[in-house]
């Protein structure tokens, strides 16, 4: 099933009036005096809110009661409250899908405009970073951002840096949790893998059509089960949870956009020195030893810096090597 932000079927309509009567109780009959619908088209309605994960309370005589809301990052619930201008504002919300990349690299060849937010509850083919798979179970988030940028295509590989930030700030001011920065974007918690990122561009010669960020989240999964089942992938090194919260995760992704927004206004006004100088205090790569697979070839020493555009700087030896992408393991 696909939900779209702007949707306006009639069971939004009968959520609309569950939610602003609070805790009460309407009455299927006012319910359908009010939307100009049967009874029976009331009841589905309200059988198709509960299935979206919302606790709804039906009580004979009484009507029906909304008691909770949903933990599913629907499109309405996202953007309700979302403050950006264009990120997450037109938002899709697909319960299963292959992989919200494959999906919003499709919407984007189809000119979908910059902000489009991807989102689904669980995704059967996971794309991660240089061909693997991401397995992505209930609980976690998953999502894309499809976006038009202004900068060049120099500052690419910056990019998900600056969302990694980005997520970072978010899981802190939302979660009150505070991960760590792994080169090139990777968060993690305890040294453990609890977010990753990636990029899919289009580019015509030195201009960027369009940019697709796939961002992965394991939120609130099983992390024992994962590392069960990622055990003997490459660059494996252990997953993390965002424990068990009460905070719903749209208040999170929420906090995720406007933050992005932000960096991602700085890149377009290229302000790259501020993200950069932003992203090292947050590192746990920056000053750590390091070894690097870098096509095949093992680069080790220390993590000294990041350049301007992206590259991590190692010291190895009498020799410093710039290196673009790799995957890192901390010594
Ligand atoms: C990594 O390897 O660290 C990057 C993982 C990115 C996973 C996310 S989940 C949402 C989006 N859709 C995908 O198929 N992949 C990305």
């Amino acid at each position: 099933m696909r939900y779209h932000s702007h949707d306006h079927s009639g069971f939004l309509k009968v959520l609309s009036l569950l939610k602003s009567h609070d805790a009460e109780y309407l009455s299927g009959q006012d319910l359908s005096d009010v939307l100009k619908i049967s009874r029976v088209a009331v009841w589905k309605h309200v059988n198709r809110i509960k299935r979206l994960g919302y606790t709804v309370e039906s009580r004979q005589k009484l009507g029906y009661r909304l008691k909770s809301d949903t933990y599913e990052l629907l499109p309405w619930e996202v953007t309700s409250g979302l403050r950006t201008k264009s990120l997450g504002q037109d938002a899709y919300y697909f319960d299963a899908v292959d992989s919200t990349q494959s999906k919003a690299i499709t919407m984007a060849s189809e000119n979908a405009s910059d902000g489009t937010l991807v989102v689904a509850g669980k995704q059967s083919k996971g794309r991660g970073r240089n061909g693997r798979r991401w397995v992505s179970p209930e609980g976690g988030i998953w999502l894309s951002v499809i976006l038009r940028p202004k900068f060049d295509v120099s500052s690419v590989t910056l990019f998900p840096m600056a969302a990694s930030l980005a997520l970072s700030k978010a899981i802190e001011s939302s979660l009150e949790i505070t991960t760590e920065l792994k080169w090139p974007n990777d968060l993690t918690l305890g040294g453990k893998k609890v977010a990753g990122m990636l990029v899919d561009a289009s580019l015509t010669s030195n201009t960027i059509n369009s940019l697709v960020l796939g961002v992965g989240i394991n939120f609130d999964v099983d992390s024992g089960k994962l590392e069960r089942d990622l055990k003997d992938t490459p660059n494996f090194y252990g997953v993390a949870s965002l424990a068990k919260q009460k905070t719903r995760p749209r208040i999170l992704v929420r906090s995720f956009l406007e933050e992005l927004e932000a960096y991602y206004t700085m890149m377009n006004r290229r302000k790259t020195k501020e993200i950069i100088r932003d992203w090292t205090k947050l590192s746990s790569t920056i000053g750590s030893k390091v070894e690097i697979n870098v096509a095949g070839r093992k680069v080790s020493g220390r993590a000294a810096k990041i350049d301007p555009d992206g590259a991590l700087v190692v010291e190895s030896g009498s020799k410093t090597i710039r290196v673009m992408a790799g995957d890192v393991i901390h010594a």
